[in-house]
């Protein structure tokens, strides 16, 4: 059977000036958005998105990887070389009748009350970027939901990621995909900075399936204020606390914590054994091990520092094992990975990293 990725299969994903199905090939430029999806001028936008449009895209470029055999050439120009490509099978007869989408990913907002020194939409803290961010205007996606909705593109098996810029600043649009979302049942998978606490948000933690990822790459105020340059750390905290007890009866909801290594900012064992402390007082269920994956394309052909092997080492060896009982290397790049499984001393950390389970 042949192959085909799963973005492309799966994805619809609304970004500030484009609608696709992934952030990897077909990146932040409008034309090429346009070449292969959908590019969209907010200024000139007139709601005129048509899903069938999209769909006959996705089936377009589903059979070229059909019938691309073994040859890269043939496949769609925007997933030739992409790092990220993720295979799966695709079924011998195109399931169109009653295909619904996987993940409706949704960040076609910018704005966000944090400056975060590594971000990816302001170019890591950029602060003209930043200021562009903020005022940016944005489109209507409801409309467009409601072509799925009408289309029967939405259902159970449909995960609703909420990414931002920060979603709690538009907390009235957010009410309303949650409460879309809801109506069909769907699981939902939130990204927030934490600083404000959102009460739909309580309510999914409560009631559904969802994950709420948040960013806190440290345990302290002070590092906390140097890498978001904005003095919440306590504000953070209460609401994480506040979140982890809503999730407290709900074994489908999860609140994960993510640490992403920032060489200079966080990357010592004391940083993060404060993170484990904030994960474990607010009953995280899951914690993240990234990085800035600027810093990373910037390094990544030279030797990797060992403040970050240790730091790996110390996740993979926590203490606090029984009390955190997910680990999750995923937003580890995989070829970042690769490349320290050539180093030799190294090499047993990363192979434990595959083995590591759920932890009961
Ligand atoms: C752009 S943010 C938007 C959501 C929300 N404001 C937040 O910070 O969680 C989406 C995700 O991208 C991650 N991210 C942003 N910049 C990154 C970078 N340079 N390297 C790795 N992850 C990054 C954030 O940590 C967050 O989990
Ligand atoms: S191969 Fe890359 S560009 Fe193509 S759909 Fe997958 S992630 Fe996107
Ligand atoms: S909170 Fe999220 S969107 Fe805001 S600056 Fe930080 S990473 Fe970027």
């Amino acid at each position: 059977m042949s192959k085909v990725c799963k973005f492309l299969k799966e994805n619809l994903e609304f970004y500030d000036n484009r609608i696709v199905c992934c952030g990897q090939g077909i990146f932040s430029d409008i034309e090429n958005a346009k070449k292969y999806f959908i590019g969209i001028n907010v200024d000139e936008y007139k709601n005129d998105f048509n899903i069938d449009e999209y769909l006959q895209k996705r089936e377009q470029y589903i059979k070229m990887f059909q019938e691309a055999g073994e040859d890269e050439k043939n496949i769609p120009e925007f997933c030739q070389n992409c790092n990220c490509f993720a295979p799966i099978d695709i079924d011998d007869k195109l399931e169109t009748k009653n295909f619904k989408f996987k993940n409706i990913n949704i960040s076609h907002k910018t704005i966000c009350n944090c400056k975060c020194v590594y971000c990816c939409l302001s170019d890591e803290g950029n602060p003209e970027k930043i200021e562009i961010l903020n005022k940016q205007k944005s489109y209507d996606i409801f409309p467009i939901l409601k072509q799925l909705q009408d289309k029967n593109l939405i259902g159970e098996e449909t995960k609703i990621g909420i990414f931002g810029g920060e979603c709690t600043l538009y907390p009235q649009e957010l009410n309303e995909i949650i409460s879309l979302g809801e109506k069909y049942n769907c699981s939902f998978e939130i990204y927030s900075n934490g600083i404000i606490y959102n009460e739909s948000i309580e309510k999914l933690m409560k009631n559904n399936k969802i994950c709420l990822r948040i960013s806190m790459d440290c345990g302290s105020k002070k590092t906390f204020k140097r890498i978001k340059q904005i003095d919440k750390f306590d504000k953070v905290i209460e609401n994480l606390k506040k979140y982890g007890e809503a999730a407290k009866h709900n074994p489908e909801a999860s609140l994960q914590l993510k640490y992403i290594i920032l060489p200079r900012y966080n990357d010592n064992i004391q940083e993060l054994k404060k993170f484990f402390e904030v994960a474990l007082s607010c009953r995280a269920e899951q914690v993240i091990l990234s990085i800035n994956r600027f810093w990373l394309i910037r390094n990544q052909l030279k030797p990797i520092p060992i403040s970050i092997k240790r730091i790996i080492k110390y996740f993979i060896n926590n203490n606090e094992v029984n009390i955190i009982r997910n680990i999750d290397y995923n937003e580890l790049w995989s070829w970042w990975v690769e490349k320290a499984l050539k180093e030799n001393w190294f090499t047993e950390v990363i192979n434990s990293i595959f083995h590591i389970k759920k932890r009961d």
